[in-house]
């Protein structure tokens, strides 16, 4: 982040007069005007079928037949069988709600809205029934909210995958917020494995088949110079952190598209089981196409069919969505970029640090940085002998995206800190991409954010010689190579030190570079493992079980964006991500390190969030030099205060 890159595109768009906010009935006639000038055939289905039923019924019925062909699992519409389906369709309501068509009209009973209305709606433990008109909707006997919670653990357990799971929850977020939050924060180990890492990889995937997707802001090329009114359709006001992709690098999964949305959605309720209130919470997906040929011949794929956006246009609507988002919920709401390819995340990074009232940060980037540099830190408090310091380290980053080019940064900035000079600091860093080691002799090829690491060394395309050369205290991968880590791999590490550091961190697990087992068993035991998902204990012996840490980002960007957000820091600093991995790391203790984790476990995440967010709060704070008490217990006020779903008992 040494650079700022000019941002004359964003400054150009801020600049801009703002356009009016035009209503949902004028956009909904210029868009049928627009689209008639595109396809003049192409009209309001119901109006079009009152005038002309045999053409809207002959569209219905190709449409149909063409999904029916692309799906391979209706070979052939009946003309006389569709007639019916049409008419019954004609007579249901937009709820669903068969309704006779006659009294379309009629203003219904306020229940109606209510028993819809995820944030009033909250089972037999719905309050106020009868004011709200409630009276008869539900049954009668009255539970309180611990009922509630016990009903959806139950509903949870039956599911049998955890794809199902991962539905279950996110219909029951979309249905009742309150039994959904109180669940996510009481179960939080439990439940975080579904909406977040690893299940919410399948459901990116699979997104095009989920009826109940996890509601967000959508944000497509074809809203270009209307993302005002867009922003202002989002029904909560006081937002204070927008997550955004664009799902050209889902995970370790590639270009999503538009099924990105299930990790924004996924990390606003990672923020909201560490205690940020989820109406301060906006996920956001920007449309801007996709590469991935399967999604674009996929007919029930959700985004634009279209090849991915490279030109200014993708500039101008990310700005446009910026400067929105900034001018409604204010200055100090917090941009979170997430899971952007590296072609656009870095340069991203760069420009919109340095524009003015902008706060923002790339997660792959900062938050994986902090988090493998605290497990770094960690493990060199765990190793015995006289390596025991950071300063001693030299780290080989497989993959040289994102995350290991984050880290390595992060790292470097950690040594210089602890006072070795930078160019020496930087040859403690090695990267290996695709191509092999990065060396000088690439450098024509190398982008601009590996030239600073590329070492003056022969060219290397093995892993294992690699080490065998290099001899690094420490192995991290983030290539999203599985199985990369070979038993040659780690016994080359293995050979060169007594506790090999072995991070595979590539996820989902499908992508890891290898098994906690693998490294446990080729080391003979004695590697300090993190892995990129959860894994299980591993039985190495009868006497020695291990229960690897998961590196996971949770410990990190809910802390610094609390810590944000109380102090109202205008920018969220490289020194804010190294206080984090600091503190993240000070809170392991020997408990710990003596079944192999250099993480605390998932279920400390909201607890760990208060110590952490408080000690980089505290960084940011100067104003006094006694401020850590203090501002662990503002945190913790914040939290509490801020707990719309308490669990005290409502009847
Ligand atoms: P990226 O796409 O920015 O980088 C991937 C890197 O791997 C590229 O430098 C590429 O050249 C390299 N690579 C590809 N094939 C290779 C090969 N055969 N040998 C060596 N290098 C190869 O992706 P990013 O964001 O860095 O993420 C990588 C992985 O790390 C993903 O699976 C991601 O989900 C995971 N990750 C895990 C985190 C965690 O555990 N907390 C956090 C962030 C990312």
């Amino acid at each position: 982040m040494s650079t700022p890159l000019a941002t004359p595109a964003f400054a150009a768009y801020d600049a801009r007069p703002r356009a009016p906010v035009v209503s949902r009935r004028g956009s909904r006639a210029r868009a049928r005007a627009t689209s008639r000038t595109v396809d003049d055939s192409d009209s309001d289905c119901d109006a079009e079928d009152d005038r002309a039923p045999d053409g809207a019924r002959r569209r219905v019925l190709a449409a149909l037949a063409a999904s029916g062909a692309a799906l391979g699992n209706v070979s052939k519409v009946d003309v006389a069988s569709a007639t019916p389906l049409r008419a019954s369709m004609r007579a249901t309501d937009r709820a669903g709600t068969a309704t006779p068509a006659s009294s379309a009209r009629a203003p219904r009973p306020p229940g109606y809205a209510a028993m819809r209305d995820a944030n009033v709606y909250h089972g037999a433990a719905t309050m106020d029934r009868e004011n709200r008109g409630l009276d008869g909707l539900l049954p009668s006997r009255a539970v309180n909210d611990e009922v509630e919670l016990a009903r959806a653990r139950a509903a949870l357990g039956q599911c049998e995958s955890a794809f199902a799971s991962y539905k279950q929850l996110v219909s029951l977020q979309t249905t009742d917020k309150r039994t959904f939050y109180q669940l996510l924060r009481a179960d939080t180990a439990d439940v975080l494995p579904y909406v977040y890492t690893p299940t919410v990889g399948e459901a990116c995937l699979r997104f095009g088949t989920l009826v109940q997707r996890p509601h967000g802001l959508w944000v497509s090329l074809n809203d270009a110079g209307s993302v005002r009114r867009l922003v202002r359709n989002w029904p909560e006001r006081d937002v204070k952190i927008a997550v955004i992709t664009d799902g050209e690098r889902i995970l370790g999964l590639g270009d999503q598209g538009a099924n990105g949305m299930g990790i924004s959605a996924g990390k606003s309720m990672v923020y909201a089981a560490c205690g940020v209130p989820p109406s301060a919470l906006l996920p956001i997906q920007l449309d801007v196409g996709t590469n991935n040929e399967t999604l674009l011949d996929d007919p029930l794929y959700i985004g634009l069919k279209q090849k991915r956006e490279r030109s200014e246009a993708y500039d101008a609507l990310l700005d446009e969505l910026i400067v929105e988002i900034r001018d409604y919920f204010g200055p100090n709401t917090i941009i979170h970029f997430e899971d952007f390819a590296p072609r656009n995340a870095f340069r991203l990074l760069q420009k919109y640090y340095s524009a003015p009232d902008v706060v923002t940060y790339n997660d792959d980037i900062q938050g994986t940085a902090a988090v493998t540099v605290s497990g770094l830190l960690a493990s060199v408090r765990a190793l015995k002998g006289t390596n025991n310091d950071l300063t001693r380290q030299r780290v080989l980053f497989f993959g040289a995206g994102q995350a290991n080019i984050g880290a390595a940064e992060l790292f470097v900035k950690a040594l210089v800190n602890r006072g070795v000079d930078e160019a020496e600091a930087k040859r403690r860093v090695w990267l290996f991409d695709s191509k092999g080691l990065v060396v000088r002799s690439r450098a024509s090829e190398l982008s601009d954010a590996k030239l600073p690491f590329a070492q003056d060394a022969p060219k290397e395309t093995d892993l294992a010689s690699a080490i065998e050369h290099i001899k690094p205290t420490a192995l991290v991968g983030a290539s999203a190579v599985p199985g990369a880590f070979t038993q040659k791999v780690v016994r080359a590490m293995s050979r060169s030190n007594d506790q090999p550091i072995i991070f595979a961190l590539s996820n989902p697990t499908s992508k890891a570079e290898c098994s906690a087992e693998d490294a446990y068993r080729w080391s003979d035991g004695r590697a300090i493992f993190a892995s990129g998902t959860r894994s299980a204990p591993v039985e190495y012996s009868p006497t020695k079980t291990f229960a690897p840490g998961f590196a996971n980002n949770a410990f990190i960007f809910p802390p610094i964006a609390i810590a944000t957000i109380l102090t109202g820091a205008k920018q969220v600093t490289p020194d804010m991500f190294l206080t984090a991995a600091e503190a993240l790391a000070d809170s392991v203790g020997d408990d710990l390190f003596r079944v192999g984790a250099v993480y605390p476990p998932v279920e400390r995440v909201a607890s760990s969030a208060v110590a952490v967010a408080a000690a980089v709060a505290s960084s940011v704070d100067d104003s006094s030099t006694d401020t850590l008490d203090r501002w662990r217990e503002l945190v913790r006020a914040y939290i509490i205060d801020n707990d719309l779903f308490d669990s005290a008992s409502r009847l």
